[in-house]
């Protein structure tokens, strides 16, 4: 009755999690920063309604956004101009619209497993198919470049990676970065990057792959840097020809994101370095507080996490995630089955430690005494 592209379309397995939640659990499975976005950015956004910034804007964005994104990646490419990006509803919108506008009937794309749940229906509703990679505790979740290239076909058209990563907390190392931008330059391929949680690195530094391959079309976010996931404000950094593109199926998509948040981002722009000092530091103790209380459970294996807020143990019981989510969701915490991040992510559960240091060793308390009876 409905086309396979959509029927096949699964519910997030996240978002079972939720509904099924009984009121009052401890919220361990959220995607998002538990605190309001900076002050300045909450004014802006109002001031922006009260002085009439209420009616469409370019389908682009507005100029003054688009230019301040623009300064920020100079920091690492001093090229970079107002015409190489593009302001977008989040990160959401950004990839689906990347997809659209890059690929052609039957194109393969390369995809992480575990990864975030978007890039396959992505791929798929715009008419590629996508094709897994996978990402391994054994290999700390890198892509192992040799599985990738064995990948590679004449139909590819692209690499979708993730870093920091969601599910598995995972930063790229320099290294990792450089040899997959060479083997995508040898393949003339695109290297799609989702690097939303560019901001949430707690060792070492994030490489952006618009660092290493021209062809690298970066989709990114406010929705984690500034704590703003319902501004729905994200953007894509690519060339100017990408972006002429996009913007024209950006049109027919949305005409043009929101007017008012955009202003509102601008401010939060200005003290994003502020805040996000501030919000690294408590979200480092969090990680070490979680990281701690897992070290505790004897049937968890947990490797280090050093980016975006997620941890990502694998467990010795003999049990679909879905369903040890479900007996830790009874007892009143909320965490993501592995599962949903694809077939790789089973036998894991993703917490995450965007709530209060209180709150996460209480939750994982909890999952410590249940695992412990089964
Ligand atoms: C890896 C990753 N990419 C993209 C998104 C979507 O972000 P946005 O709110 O900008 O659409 C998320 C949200 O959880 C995410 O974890």
């Amino acid at each position: 009755m409905f086309p396979e592209r959509v029927s096949s379309l699964k519910v997030s397995g996240i978002r079972k999690m939720f509904e099924a939640a009984p009121p009052g659990a401890i919220n361990l499975g959220l995607g998002e920063p538990d605190i309001q976005p900076p002050e300045e950015m909450i004014r802006a956004f109002c001031e922006a309604l009260e002085k009439g910034h209420n009616k469409y804007g370019p389908s682009a964005g507005i100029m003054e956004l688009r230019e301040a994104i623009a300064e920020n990646l100079r920091k690492y490419r001093k090229d970079v101009s107002f015409e190489n990006v593009i302001v977008t509803a989040g990160a959401t919108e950004g990839m689906r619209i990347a997809c659209e506008t890059i690929l052609d009937e039957g194109n393969e794309v390369l995809i992480p497993n575990p990864g975030f749940i978007i890039y396959g229906p992505d791929v798929k509703l715009a008419g590629g198919r996508p094709i897994e990679y996978s990402l391994k505790m054994e290999n700390k979740y890198l892509p192992n470049i040799e599985e990738i290239k064995s990948l590679i076909t004449p139909r590819t058209k692209a690499i979708i990676v993730n870093s920091p990563s969601n599910p598995t907390g995972t930063v790229f190392p320099k290294e990792t970065v450089k040899a997959l931008s060479e083997l995508a330059k040898d393949h003339k391929l695109y290297i799609l990057s989702d690097e939303v949680y560019n901001d949430y690195v707690y060792e070492g530094e994030h490489w952006s792959f618009a660092r290493f391959h021209n062809d690298t079309i970066v989709v990114n976010s406010f929705s984690k840097s500034l704590a703003a996931t319902g501004w729905r404000i994200g953007y894509v950094a690519t060339s100017k020809e990408i972006v002429q593109q996009l913007s024209k199926v950006q049109y027919y998509t949305l005409a043009c994101p929101a007017t008012p948040t955009q202003y509102g981002v601008l401010e939060g722009l200005k003290v994003l370095d502020k805040f996000q000092a501030h919000v690294l530091e408590e979200f480092r103790k969090r990680r070490d507080v979680a990281m701690k209380k897992l070290a505790e459970i004897p049937s968890f294996t947990t490797s280090p996490v050093n980016g975006a807020f997620y941890v990502f143990p694998k467990y010795a019981h003999d049990m679909p995630s879905e369903k040890l989510a479900l007996k830790i969701l009874d007892k009143g915490v909320i965490c993501a089955p592995g599962g949903s991040f694809g077939s790789l992510g089973e036998g894991h559960l993703r917490f995450s430690y965007a709530n209060s240091r209180e709150n996460i060793s209480k939750g994982l308390e909890i999952v410590k005494e249940l695992v412990a009876k089964l």
